[in-house]
């Protein structure tokens, strides 16, 4: 038997404040906290976001271990987000993160949040069976400032061999869902409407990109214009055909990234196709890399696809089995290491 290791992992990159409990590898408590006094602006402000983080990390922390029914003094490191995110924000949870370590008298691990969101895929869920990938797999991770296809050697042994050259997959979600009125963060807004509309009604340009890399900014743009001239031609046309627009838009980022996909599988030979990111939550993808025959495919519940800090417990547990030990010089970073 193993001697069971318990690792409090924060996450406060964002807009979600986030604590979790991991115990080896099965996460016992996943618990977040969203910010809704964005909402009114249509983003995310970075300066009341280090208010809210500030508000919620005691109380969230708290029902993590009450939730996995520990008390701190079991908890062998606390693991945290040191980037990439927005500075205010990781402050906030690097900050309370590495007091509390020094407190217990336990290391601080510092996690990539990136490198998180692809080691979600080796948390579970206590009595879950669920297919782990093996190395080495391609990931493709997909977030509101991310989009990257990454293969991935080892825990820590990944490469970013394809990114965006401009707006990131979540981005192109959030921006065209403005253009259509929708709600902030609109990416799940747009996928749920997509559903009931004809992903086949319009037809958008794919971009030009060499290589592995993506770029979403010129698809923006297109919607930009083809609203713009749809109300001119019939006024009212945005609200009338909302559903086919979604479903169109939809298809598009999907295709796009599937393309890239293939491609990334015919340059490397790895078959194994793994999803990671806040994007990874759309049905959409979900559902083409489901049914992509030939490929052995790997998709996270959902809870471990959109930011949360089951993702920052197991990757410290990780570390912590490496013999990570707190890093005195670990200081938060905005930009992450090859982001797009
Ligand atoms: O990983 P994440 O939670 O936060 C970041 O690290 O950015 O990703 C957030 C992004 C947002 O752009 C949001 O609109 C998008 O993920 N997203 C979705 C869906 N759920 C979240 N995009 C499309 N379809 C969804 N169902
Ligand atoms: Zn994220």
């Amino acid at each position: 038997m193993k001697e069971p290791v318990y690792i409090l992992g924060i996450e406060s990159s964002c807009d979600e404040t986030a604590a979790a409990v991991s115990c080896n590898d099965n996460i016992l408590a996943n618990v977040i906290a969203a910010q809704t006094v964005h909402e009114a602006y249509g983003g995310v402000v970075p300066e009341l976001a280090s208010r809210a983080h500030q508000q919620h990390i005691i109380p969230v922390v708290n029902e993590a271990l009450n939730q996995a029914n520990i008390r701190k003094n079991d908890l062998q490191a606390v693991a945290y987000t040191n980037g990439p995110g927005l500075m205010g924000a990781l402050l906030v949870g690097s900050s309370f993160a590495r007091t509390m370590a020094l407190a217990l008298g336990i290391p601080s691990i510092p996690v990539d949040h990136m490198e998180g969101h692809i080691l979600a895929h080796f948390a579970k869920k206590p009595g879950e069976q669920r297919n782990i990938p093996q190395f080495p797999f391609l990931c493709l991770t997909v977030s509101g400032g991310h989009t990257q296809i990454v293969r991935v050697d080892g825990y820590f042994r990944m490469e970013v061999i394809g990114r965006t050259l401009d707006d990131a997959a979540g981005e192109a979600f959030d921006k065209i869902s403005k253009l259509l009125g929708l709600p902030y963060p609109g990416g799940p807004v747009l996928d749920k409407l997509a559903a009931q509309g004809d992903p086949r009604a319009f037809k958008f340009p794919h971009p030009r990109v060499p290589d592995l890399d993506f770029s979403f900014s010129g698809l923006k743009t297109a919607v930009r214009y083809f609203l713009r001239d749809g109300e001119a031609g019939s006024p009212g046309f945005r609200e009338s055909r909302l559903q086919d627009i979604c479903a169109s838009v939809q298809d598009t980022i999907v295709s796009i990234l599937m393309e890239k996909l293939e491609a990334a599988v015919t340059r490397t030979g790895i078959h194994r196709v793994a999803l990671a990111g806040g994007v990874s939550a759309n049905s959409a993808l979900r559902a083409r890399l489901r049914g992509r025959v030939g490929w052995e495919t790997f998709i996270p519940p959902i809870e471990f696809c959109t930011d949360n800090a089951a993702m920052v417990a197991i990757a410290g547990y990780f570390r912590y089995q490496e013999g990570a030990a707190t890093d005195p010089f670990a200081v938060p970073y905005a930009r992450g290491r090859d982001c797009g």
